[in-house]
């Protein structure tokens, strides 16, 4: 890395990894995030998200590598760190028996602001997520809702010049999602400061960052534009219901020139073509040639979890507790363009 490119870079990690015990969370980890990036780590439980956003924000310190943000390392400089940086933790941290207000002046003191500024930058933020109205209520009797985003506005009152989101939405209903994603937008629009987010909801990643890190099992396994990644699969997805696997159905399909990805489970059959349309007649006159029945066929452009899918043969879950489930798919990659 050349000291021009480690300057502009708001975040430079270099063979970053953490273990806890047998675990390793992260796994020789590089990466580069650029100034006012809105940039997002995409990745089922346990990825190892929190993880790196612990070690950036020098919470807790890694096992080896180097991590630099705003230009200081995170084990040497954490006090330099620490000044820069804004964090939104994934578990809830405010404190339920203050008011919106003392929770945010509270934050400001610690980090020096005088009354004034103070004052101001809680107009300021309080406007930024929508909660003038409630300001003087405690904190108990707010909506998980209200309360993400008065994470989101004390994470603010310091202005830093980068901002460390954990899980901003995780639990929170369609319309309140949607409304922190414009806050998002706006903070990066208004301040020019960088957004690190986690999630592990493809809709919020594919519509909110610029870039994203696909990670899983401590590594990142595709890094890009939302476009690009969705591109990479290389077309159209077609999804076929054939109520029962043909292997010489497969190995056919598998063997034509047009087909960029091909997976099946239970009958189910999942094929990436550059055309999905004009491909349709063709897999039913394979289909008859085999005496494959299909009785339904989809069609739609690829999103972020077929992504995942075809990186790792497993599915982000959305929703619940459990761990990514296993999913037995074969995978045919036939060439690739
Ligand atoms: N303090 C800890 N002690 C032991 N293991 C830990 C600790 N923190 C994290 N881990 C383990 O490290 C791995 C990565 O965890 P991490 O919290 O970074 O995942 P994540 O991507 O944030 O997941 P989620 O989407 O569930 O928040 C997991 O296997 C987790 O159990
Ligand atoms: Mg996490």
């Amino acid at each position: 890395m050349n000291e021009g490119a480690r300057i502009s870079a708001t975040i430079g990690v270099k063979a970053l990894t953490k273990r806890f015990g047998a675990i390793s969370a992260l796994d020789n980890l590089d990466l580069e995030i650029e100034r006012e990036e809105l940039f997002g780590l995409l990745g089922p439980n346990g990825a190892g998200k929190t993880t790196l956003i612990s070690i950036l924000s020098t919470i807790v310190p890694p096992t080896s590598g180097s991590a630099e943000v705003c230009g200081y390392d995170v084990r040497r400089q954490s006090h330099e760190v620490r000044k820069r940086i804004g964090i939104v933790f994934q578990d809830p941290s405010l404190d339920d028996e203050l008011t919106g207000d003392e929770n945010l002046d509270f934050h400001g003191r610690l980090y020096g602001l005088d009354a004034a500024t103070r004052r101001s930058r809680m107009e300021e933020v309080l406007n930024l997520v929508d909660l003038q109205e409630r300001r003087r209520d405690l904190v108990r009797t707010y909506s998980g809702g209200m309360r993400r985003r008065l994470e989101i506005a004390r994470g603010l009152m310091h202005r830093p010049e980068a901002l460390f989101l954990d899980e901003p939405t995780l639990g929170l209903d369609p319309q309140t999602r949607r409304k922190i994603w414009q806050y998002i937008r706006s903070l990066k629009e208004s301040f020019g400061m960088t957004v690190i987010l986690t999630t592990h909801y493809m809709d919020e990643a594919d519509q909110l960052c610029s870039r994203i890190a696909i990670i899983d099992r401590g590594r990142i396994v595709a890094l890009d534009t939302p476009e690009a990644l969705k591109a990479s699969l290389g077309g159209d997805l077609l999804e076929l219901e054939t109520g029962g696997h043909s292997p010489e159905f497969l190995n056919h399909l598998a063997d034509m020139e047009e087909i960029a990805h091909l997976a099946e489970t239970d009958g189910t059959v999942i094929l990436t073509v550059g055309n999905g349309e004009s491909f349709i007649p063709r897999c039913f006159e394979v289909a008859q040639r085999f005496s494959v029945q299909i009785s339904s066929v989809s069609l739609r452009k690829p999103n972020l979890e077929d992504v995942f899918i075809q990186l790792t043969g497993r599915e982000i879950r959305e929703e619940g507790t459990a761990g990514p489930q296993e999913r037995v798919r074969i995978f045919m990659q036939t060439r690739r363009r």
